[in-house]
């Protein structure tokens, strides 16, 4: 069935289904197209055109051709487009929340909160444009002066997950086009509509055509093949899997591109029995159940001292009776869908498995009749560090949990991983606040708090949770090269 998502829109222009090269809305040269679905309802909602190598290639010439001017304009006026478009996506907020919703399947009070820091990120990378400052260098020789200078990258190639899909564009896309550089985007083929919403305002903002350029399909491997290998393309911003970051990053290899990747995670959330539980309740269940489980961030271990662990597993199960899984159109759903069959599949496998291997279902763990692609909220217990669930990253509403002794047990049991994206630690000591928080290996460490991404900070992993830092005044470094400029002779 296929379901009118434009009529639920005040502005039913923010309905896109074609892609979007050089300020022009494309069908694929063949005319093939790719179904969207509401997770909710297995609805189709969109058939959005199916690109492949050729139009890919199209798309990375324009924007290498758009960038050449956009490049030489003031800092200033390119934040002036940006501070526009951030404008722009906030007014039109509960539009980009419905197909937010409708597509990914978030309840709408998720989308509307990410609309908001997807918005922020173009806000805040309008200004970081402006302060992409350069550096005088003493030099041993009385006649020189040395100089660096940073300059805009060149075309960005960016492809982009899921399950935030609009944040995870804007904080690529903000700082690529604050410091002049021209992107080639590749929405997940399961959530493109926000991405095309996203370029229908960029275009309303002035942003001139050519620069942002919107490559819909359901191809990855053809349209990443092109976008790792064309010489045109400096750089690759990812956010996905690890394996799949590896993958592109050996593609780009071959034209020595520069990359950054955020990738998997296998966040461990330390309780410790000093812990205010009226604190840890809240925290807890945002960084384990936020988006249904399915953010990189995501509690993935949940590791709680001995002499509190029983009252822990009472308080949350208690928390998460209370949950209601259901489609964005129903007022009372506090949890949505997982993202497609197949997710529900590889969730409830892994906990087939740990059951198998001796965990025990406090909640859940059962599949769900009726449409759509829902898991209920699980609790797992009796868990231990040998069980392959702790090395995997869940991607659902499963909450593992193991117990520990001591303080310097639940570091090493933390660590004890490839990943090294996000950890968090509950304690009311202030000696472990600061040595807990030196020890984990990770690249973000939060505190008594669990909610702790915004465009200010820099967001990026350790270990092969990946490379480079996205949002802060660090998000612009890998859209820039250095140019070291020596003036001889100043006699
Ligand atoms: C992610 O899951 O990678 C993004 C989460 C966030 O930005 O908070």
């Amino acid at each position: 069935m296929t379901v009118q998502l434009a009529d639920q829109l005040s502005d039913p222009n923010l309905f896109r289904q074609q892609a979007y090269i050089n300020g022009q809305w494309k069908n694929a040269d063949n005319g093939d197209t790719f179904a969207v679905m509401d997770p909710a309802t297995g609805n189709v909602i969109a058939q959005v055109a199916n690109l492949g190598a050729s139009q890919t290639v199209t798309a990375i010439e324009i924007a290498d051709q758009a960038m050449r001017k956009w490049r030489l304009q003031t800092a200033k006026s390119r934040a002036d487009i940006l501070e526009s478009w951030y404008q722009l996506i906030l007014l039109n907020t509960e539009d980009l929340a419905i197909i937010m919703s409708a597509e990914q399947g978030k309840t709408l009070a998720e989308s509307r909160g990410e609309i908001s820091y997807s918005a922020s990120f173009i806000k805040w990378f309008a200004e970081e444009g402006k302060r992409v400052y350069g550096d005088v260098i003493p030099l041993a020789q009385s006649d020189r002066r040395g100089i660096a200078i940073k300059q805009p990258i060149g075309v960005v190639a960016a492809i982009t997950p899921w399950n935030f899909p609009s944040a995870m564009i804007s904080r690529k896309v903000g700082p690529a086009l604050s410091v002049g550089c021209a992107v080639v985007l590749k929405p997940a083929a399961e959530t493109p509509l926000s991405a095309l919403a996203l370029a229908e305002l960029g275009e309303r903002a002035g942003l001139p055509a050519g620069l942002l350029n919107i490559v819909t399909s359901e191809d990855a491997v053809a349209v990443g093949a092109v976008l790792t290998t064309h010489a045109l393309v400096k750089k690759l911003t990812f956010t996905g899997s690890t394996p799949v970051g590896k993958l592109l990053m050996a593609q780009c290899a071959s034209t020595v591109k520069r990359t950054s990747m955020e990738l998997g995670g296998n966040a461990p959330i330390i309780v410790f029995d000093d812990a205010d539980l009226d604190l840890v309740m809240p925290g807890v269940i945002n960084a384990k159940f936020r988006n249904s489980g399915q953010t990189c961030i995501s509690a993935n271990r949940i590791l709680v001292q001995k002499g509190i662990y029983q009252e822990f597993i009472e308080r949350l199960s208690a928390a998460v009776a209370e949950f209601d899984f259901g489609a964005y159109t129903d007022k009372s759903s506090s949890h949505g869908p997982l993202i497609t069959a197949k997710a529900v599949e590889n969730v409830h496998a892994k906990v087939k498995k740990a059951i198998e291997q001796g965990a025990t279902v406090v909640c859940g763990g059962q599949l769900s009749d009726g449409p759509g692609h829902f898991y209920p909220a699980t609790i797992l217990g009796n868990l231990n560090s040998d069980m392959s669930i702790f090395q995997e990253e869940i991607f659902g509403p499963v909450a593992a949990i193991y117990s520990f002794d001591t303080e310097q047990q639940a570091v090493e049991i933390a660590n004890d991983t490839p990943f090294g994206l996000a950890a968090y630690f509950y304690t009311e000591n202030m000696r472990r606040c600061w040595k807990v928080s030196e020890a984990l290996e990770y690249g973000m460490v939060g505190v008594n708090e669990t909610a702790i991404s915004a465009e200010v900070v820099p967001f990026g992993g350790f270990k092969e949770s990946g490379q480079g830092r996205e949002g802060s005044k660090y998000g612009v470094d890998d859209y820039l090269e250095i140019k070291y400029i020596c003036m001889g002779n100043v006699d």
